[in-house]
């Protein structure tokens, strides 16, 4: 298990290139399993997630082979196993994404419950709910979601939940009704540009999708979908953790390949306490000379403030000149940065699902503990402005989804290494 040794400081300059999203590319790998054909995804992260999900198709009977700078090649060859093992789906909860797809295209899908995870509770129970309108039969078994249907039908379902919509559970459905007999609307379905960019893939590769990125999703059966050709998006959530990490070090960054139209919530928010964000040639610079003001924040579905953010956005506001207030409002338990960012000299209350940043003058560095992917990165976002040296422990969670982000860190001027834990 490898750590980060980072000594705070340096202002962050100089130019980053963003890489094609996590959240767009894993779904998109389990949708090639419609496929007859080869198809050909570009811009793919090198990240743990990726090779997980590569592994999973790989016992699913796609053969994945990477070509040079992010291209995977995906051709499914055999049909026979449609189980996703307990194994691999606790490694990474997005497998889960498979189910759609599998049940779609070989009428049985055998899926390990992914169970909860250090953000929280996570149910499924909307992506049965979507399965089941479709006419598929739904059993649990030892663990395992088992789904079949000898035909599926389109139907018309509403997938909003307690939280809102739900991002994997409009992807599964979207995936399970593209081949169903008839036309299907989803209401409440996710709007997230990652649901987009997954359509489009379908779409390309004959599918009939309206309106994803709406909450209304209308998708007409076709009888045959072949391999396709795609670009992944920029990811949305990377671009926004090296903005904060500009802002965070009175830094001056400009992201290329970063679509700030897919980022309003975020801009509007980084404006509001003082950062300035420009556009600039299909990317932005970020920048920040004072300190900043406080503010309220409300993580929501898309378009809303996301969630995979507010870690990130919570390191900003502990050094912001006075009280701001973090309410998540998508996944209420997911605060374990809390208590690490804490050891650091913050100044954070927790009231429910709201936590009370008080800004302090500064944070100072100390062996900290990576709990998931995004409160990793908040911390390493805390270590570059800490005042000594931070040890940010358990790094394999941000090799999760973060591709190369010490080596694209030291490119801007940080002070990161890389290190294996004793
Ligand atoms: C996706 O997870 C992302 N993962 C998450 O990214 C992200 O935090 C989340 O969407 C919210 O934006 C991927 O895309 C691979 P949800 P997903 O279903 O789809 C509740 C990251 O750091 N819910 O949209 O699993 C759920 O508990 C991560 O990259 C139900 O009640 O999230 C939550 O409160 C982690 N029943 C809310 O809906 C269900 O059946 C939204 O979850 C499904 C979800």
């Amino acid at each position: 298990m490898d750590k980060f040794i980072i000594k705070g400081g340096p202002r962050l300059k100089g130019s980053v290139d963003i890489s094609g999203s996590k959240n767009a590319v894993l779904p998109i790998m389990a949708a090639t399993l419609l496929a007859s054909g080869p198809s050909t995804i570009r811009r793919v992260p090198g990240l743990a997630d990726i090779s997980h999900m590569s592994q999973l198709l790989g016992e699913l009977g796609t053969s994945v082979s990477q070509g040079d700078s992010g291209m995977l090649r995906l051709e499914v060859t055999d049909e026979s196993h449609s189980h996703a093992r307990y194994d691999l789906v606790r490694k990474m909860r997005a497998s889960v994404c498979v189910l759609g797809p599998l049940l779609a295209k070989r009428g049985i899908a055998r899926v390990a419950m992914p169970g909860g995870c250090a953000i929280g509770s996570r149910p499924i129970d909307l992506h049965l709910r979507g399965l089941r309108a479709l006419g598929a039969k739904i059993e649990l078994e030892s663990g395992d979601v088992i789904a079949t249907a000898d035909k599926l039908k389109g139907a018309s379902i509403f997938l909003g939940g307690p939280f809102g919509s739900s991002v994997l559970g409009t992807a599964n459905v979207m995936m399970a009704a593209v081949m169903a007999e008839g036309t299907t609307v989803i209401e409440s379905a996710a709007c997230e540009p990652e649901v987009a960019d997954l359509a489009a893939h379908l779409n390309a590769m004959g599918a009939r999708i309206r309106g994803a990125g709406t909450p209304r999703v209308t998708v007409e059966g076709v009888k045959e979908l072949r391999g396709a050709d795609h670009e992944v998006i920029p990811d949305r959530i990377e671009a926004g953790t090296f903005m904060i990490a500009s802002a965070l070090t009175n830094g001056e960054v400009k992201l290329s390949h970063c679509r700030l139209d897919d980022m309003l919530a975020v801009v509007d928010k980084l404006r509001d306490i003082g950062v300035i964000v420009e556009r600039d040639d299909g990317g932005a610079v970020v920048a920040s000379a004072r300190r900043l003001e406080p503010t309220d924040v409300t993580t929501q579905p898309y378009p809303g403030f996301p969630t995979d953010l507010q870690a990130q956005l919570m390191t900003l506001l502990c050094l912001a000149d006075g009280n701001s207030a973090i309410t998540e409002k998508i996944f209420p338990d997911r605060f374990m940065h809390v208590a690490e960012l804490s050891r650091m000299g913050a100044n954070i209350r927790k009231e429910g699902p709201t936590a009370i940043v008080t800004g302090v003058k500064r944070l100072i560095g100390a062996p900290v503990m990576a709990s998931d992917l995004r409160a990793s990165a908040a911390l390493v976002l805390a270590g570059l402005v800490a005042r000594g040296e931070t040890t940010v422990n358990r790094v394999y969670h941000i090799d999760r989804g973060y591709e190369r982000i010490e080596e694209k860190l030291r490119a801007l001027g940080a002070d990161i290494e890389r290190a294996p834990e004793e």
